[in-house]
């Protein structure tokens, strides 16, 4: 990060947002800016056009090499592990070149799998089987069906009309901060983007800033293999969603809700973008909304497909049109965060949430769930369950639950569930009993619970080449900042990948050591966290996977 950056480019700030200009001059330029464009742009933001130029190799949807292409193969690993892909790719070369076809992780079609985007729509299921017509325009996109089920709804429940919204902002708005911000603290409510970070400690940091400008910013990166649950929110409960960055707006002291939404979700940020439209047909945004002191307006921003933006720092410096680098901390973004003003981050679930524990109250809240885990949690269940979708329960409740009654059990034959995104935990079946959806049970077995996503390992699927698969996209979307992951990713990538495919053995004090430095030594969670899995698998899948090592 560099302070003198992130200053130059607020100086425009989100009306004339830098990262916005790269990406649509990328979009006139066919998929990747002209080094003249670019050029241009660097010398009106008084940026230099190396950072310009650094900026967009970063992203998919930016960089030289993606230029030119047409449509998007799916390769997260809920993809990869129902086996559709190989035949997904066959039927698209049917159609276009192979230099055409790129490829997005992920596109949040976890329960229905067979995913692919074109021209910015999202298919999958059955969808592959029509893309003749698709291609002819005869067929649009459907939005893959799961199903949603809640023992309590919360998250799932009903705020979807209007008149609702502006009904609680009436009341809310004539309540005194500091008493809406009490309820947070009361509902104990902690993040619900891995970490599970307090949220009224965050609100309250910033709150105490005194400051000219600040901003809330709802990370709606979600870019977890396997995880669809802030996509539901996003589609499905956007008022919810948008209240509760205006709540945090209230009680922080901050104007602008910046919502940076992942490009592989072309249909929330429509869906967004249309209710902040009503919002302002409706006078419910600007200043001195419904006759208070509080001003508020809403920014959307399409990120390009960089999975390391959904953490928190690399998200702001893609938001000021820098390289999405993980920023050293402190400071932390409430106090010195985007255009080093005080900033609130917060993922989608948990800003939805906070709109319920206004209308209802921190205490009923947190009556809910577990006594270091309150409230409740959605779980994305991917294709590979008889009932996949999004479940809401209650924190606390058995992993087993979720998986039989929830989920109806599985289609074939698994072995072990990756839940939590790729830092997640890998979880052999055996261990499903002994585990329910909270932070502390999680952590206490040895795995995380990180944004609750599940994805099934089938039994004939070889663990090698799931790790390998890890490791790759491990690779792939390290930021580069830190050399423990910039490297290590790298080496361990290339270390599966031969044991995967050339029975080459893998010396297993190296791999160890590797993991070893990775945790250790890496700045941020994304090659800190990645060794998890690979631990797991190595303790509870030793038989299979000790072929591999020497
Ligand atoms: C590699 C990496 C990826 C992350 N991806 C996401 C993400 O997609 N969505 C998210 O909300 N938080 C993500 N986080 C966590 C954020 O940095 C941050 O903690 C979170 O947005 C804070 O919101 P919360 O307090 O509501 O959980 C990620 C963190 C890391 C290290
Ligand atoms: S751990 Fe990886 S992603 Fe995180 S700062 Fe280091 S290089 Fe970047």
């Amino acid at each position: 990060m560099s302070r003198n950056l992130s200053a130059l480019s607020g100086r425009k700030g989100l009306k004339k947002n830098l990262f916005e200009q790269m990406a649509q001059i990328s979009v006139n330029d066919g998929g990747s800016p002209a080094e003249a464009h670019l050029a241009k742009l660097a010398d009106e933001f008084l940026m230099g056009d190396a950072n310009t130029y650094g900026s967009i190799t970063a992203y998919d949807f930016m960089k030289p090499e993606n230029r030119g292409k047409e449509i998007y193969v799916c390769n997260g690993s809920a993809c990869l592990c129902a086996g559709t892909q190989d035949e997904v790719q066959e039927k698209i070369l049917e159609h276009f070149d192979a230099a055409a076809i790129g490829h997005m992780t992920c596109l949040g079609r976890c329960h229905e799998n067979s995913a692919f985007s074109y021209k910015n729509q999202n298919y999958s299921g059955n969808s592959i089987n029509q893309l003749a017509e698709i291609i002819k325009k005869e067929k649009h996109s459907k939005n893959g069906r799961y199903s949603v089920s809640a023992a309590r709804p919360v998250l799932t429940g009903d705020f979807r009309s209007f008149e609702a919204f502006r009904t609680l902002l009436e009341k809310t708005l004539a309540r005194p901060s500091a008493e809406i911000l009490g309820e947070i603290r009361d509902s104990e409510i902690r993040g619900r983007g891995g970490a599970g970070f307090p949220m009224h400690i965050k609100w309250e940091s910033c709150r105490n800033e005194i400051s000219d400008e600040k901003f809330i910013i709802c990370n709606a990166d979600e870019g977890d293999p396997g995880a669809f649950s802030d996509r539901y929110l996003l589609e499905e409960q956007p008022l919810m969603v948008l209240f509760g960055m205006m709540v945090a707006g209230y009680c922080t002291g901050a104007n602008w809700g910046v919502i940076f939404i992942r490009a592989e979700y072309p249909e929330a940020v429509e869906i967004i973008q249309q209710a902040i439209h009503k919002l302002h047909e409706l006078n419910l945004l600007g200043d001195q909304i419904l006759n208070s002191e509080f001003n508020f307006n809403f920014k959307v921003i399409k990120a390009q497909g960089a999975y390391i933006c959904g953490e928190e720092t690399a998200l702001i410096n893609a938001i000021e049109g820098q390289r999405p680098e993980v920023r050293t901390r402190p400071p932390f973004p409430a106090k010195q965060g985007l255009f080093l003003k005080p900033t609130v981050v917060n993922n989608v679930e948990t800003l939805a949430a906070a709109t319920w524990i206004v209308q209802h109250s921190g205490k009923e809240y947190a009556a809910m769930g577990t006594e270091k885990s309150r409230g409740t949690k959605l779980i994305s269940l991917d294709g590979l369950f008889q009932k996949p979708g999004i479940v809401e329960v209650e924190m606390g409740t058995p992993l087993g639950t979720v998986i039989e009654e929830y989920g109806g059990g599985f289609r074939k034959g698994v072995k072990a569930l990756h839940i939590g995104g790729p830092l997640g935990g890998i979880v052999p079946i055996e261990k499903i009993n002994s585990l329910s959806i909270d932070f502390e049970s999680f952590a206490s077995q040895g795995f995380l619970l990180g944004h609750a996503s599940v994805v099934c390992i089938p039994e004939d699927f070889p663990m090698i080449k799931y790790l390998e698969h890890l490791f790759e996209f491990a690779a792939f979307e390290s930021c580069g900042k830190c050399f423990p992951c910039r490297l290590g990713t790298k080496r361990a990538h290339q270390m599966l990948s031969g044991a995967a495919h050339e029975m080459k053995a893998i010396d297993r004090n190296l791999f160890m050591d590797l993991l070893s430095t990775l945790q250790q030594g890496s700045l941020c969670a994304h090659g800190g966290g990645i060794p998890l899995p690979a631990r797991n698998a190595l303790q509870y899948f030793n038989d299979e996977l000790s072929l591999h090592f020497s």
